[in-house]
């Protein structure tokens, strides 16, 4: 099989083999395809889309291409969430141990940082030792002990996703349906689940800014769970402001401690109740929303979710004292207050501009030698519906001697728009996929 003339079949509108599928993944997997040509395939594929068949077959050649793991020794029901991507987006981080706390066990798989959005992984490894790369055995060592791990792809799992992520981060090339179902259901069908519940976010923070393609997109990978016999489940959710306040990297892990020990924004909160309900109801642990909220505030009230946190911190080399003392976390030498202009109700606090803004800052990637600046980002102050006075707060931006600072600026300004009346809010959760 020739590379080349399969990028040019695909640049033209045409469609592959399985077993050239199978060839690609795999030769890019063992390092035989260059990123270059890989970036120029990837293009390809979003520009003219896989069919249903060749959908299926890259998915499936992403997962095999590292190991495929078993759980079925684990008397637990086995569920994990994944999102499709978003600003201020910390949902797994608060989520993962109240859901392992009330006995749910998370084989959880996540990424970093794609393009404006952040990821799991890196907001993770900002607590001093905290360690996300296991091959099968140690991942599974780790579940079985502490029925909760949170990691990434590794050389010996969904090594095919690890090399694509890395490049669809910064060759633009992640909104594409079949590029994010595949990279996703590929690392949670590697998982072992019983069950999924993936949060497909909408807006202009989102992917999928409009409602119809974040239909799709869930639609596209709740199929592909079903078709591997993983019941799966899609909440469609709001992502045209960032969620919570906190955006960055140890900033975001600070608010998810805050959810943890019973506080945190309103609107993060409810995101994480709904995924976690929906979570414990698909493992059988309650019979309804209502119970299922219950049984996860209780896991917050009786601390059983914060102590889960610690001991999944120090399983993963990582230093639980952050939980108490947040100064152990990073944080950016420097601030710049971003006020309103006029006074009025804010009427949008654009999720895509503010999520660039901490790009530029230095809490994301350029290319994919950068390294990201762990204290950087920005506090959200104020958020669709909130009433201000000119001079008011709007965002603090963390920064680093002025490290992108006049580009996060403009950005900030241009995400808020402020006017009279009410402001229309978006719904939280749009609509669920089953
Ligand atoms: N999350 C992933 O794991 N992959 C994507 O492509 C997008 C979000």
């Amino acid at each position: 099989v020739n590379f080349i003339e399969l990028i040019g079949r695909k640049r033209d509108g045409g469609r592959f083999e399985d077993d050239e599928i199978e060839w690609m993944i795999g030769e890019y997997s063992a390092d035989r395809i260059p990123d270059y040509q890989m970036s120029s395939m990837l293009m390809a594929v979003f520009l003219n889309g896989l069919d249903g068949r060749e959908l299926a077959t890259w998915t499936d050649a992403m997962l095999h291409s590292g190991d495929v793991l078993d759980f079925s020794h684990i008397p637990e029901p086995k569920i994990d969430k994944h999102s499709t991507g978003g600003v201020g987006d910390k949902v797994s981080i608060p989520l993962a141990p109240m859901v392992a706390a009330c006995g749910i066990a998370i084989p959880m798989m996540s990424g970093r940082g794609l393009g404006h959005t952040g990821g799991t992984l890196d907001k993770l490894e900002t607590i001093p030792g905290f360690t996300t790369e296991f091959d099968a055995r140690q991942f599974s060592h780790l579940l079985e002990k502490h029925g909760l791990v949170m990691a990434g792809q590794s050389e010996s799992l969904v090594p095919a996703d690890r090399r694509m992520y890395g490049l669809r981060d910064v060759t633009g090339t992640v909104p594409s349906i079949p590029l994010i179902s595949s990279s996703i259901m590929s690392k949670k069908l590697a998982e072992g689940l019983d069950g999924l519940v993936l949060d497909v976010k909408v807006g202009s923070g989102a992917f999928k800014r409009e409602l119809r393609d974040a239909r799709e997109l869930a639609e596209t990978m709740v199929g592909v769970g079903k078709a591997h016999g993983v019941t799966t489940v899609a909440l469609i959710t709001d992502m045209s402001q960032p969620l919570g306040h906190e955006v960055g990297n140890a900033n975001e892990i600070r608010e998810s401690i805050e959810v943890l020990k019973g506080g945190g924004p309103p609107d993060l909160v409810e995101v994480v109740l709904r995924i976690g309900a929906e979570m414990l109801t698909l493992g059988g642990l309650a019979d309804d929303e209502t119970s299922a909220t219950a049984m996860l505030r209780e896991a917050v009230t009786s601390g059983a979710a914060l102590e889960k946190f610690a001991e999944v911190i120090a399983a993963q080399h990582g230093d639980p004292s952050v939980l108490d003392d947040r100064t152990l976390l990073p944080d950016a030498p420097d601030s710049f207050e971003v006020t309103a202009e006029r006074s009025g109700v804010v009427k949008r606090a654009d999720a895509f501009d503010l999520g660039v803004a901490a790009v530029r800052l230095g809490a994301g990637r350029a290319i994919k030698t950068d390294t990201i600046d762990p204290g950087v980002g920005l506090t959200v102050h104020s958020k669709v519906g909130d009433t201000v006075e000119a001079g008011d707060v709007l965002t603090t931006l963390h920064h680093r001697d002025g490290r992108g600072l006049d580009d996060a600026e403009r950005l900030a300004r241009r995400a808020y728009v402020i006017g009279g009346g009410p402001a229309s809010r978006e719904p939280l959760v749009h609509e669920e996929v089953r």
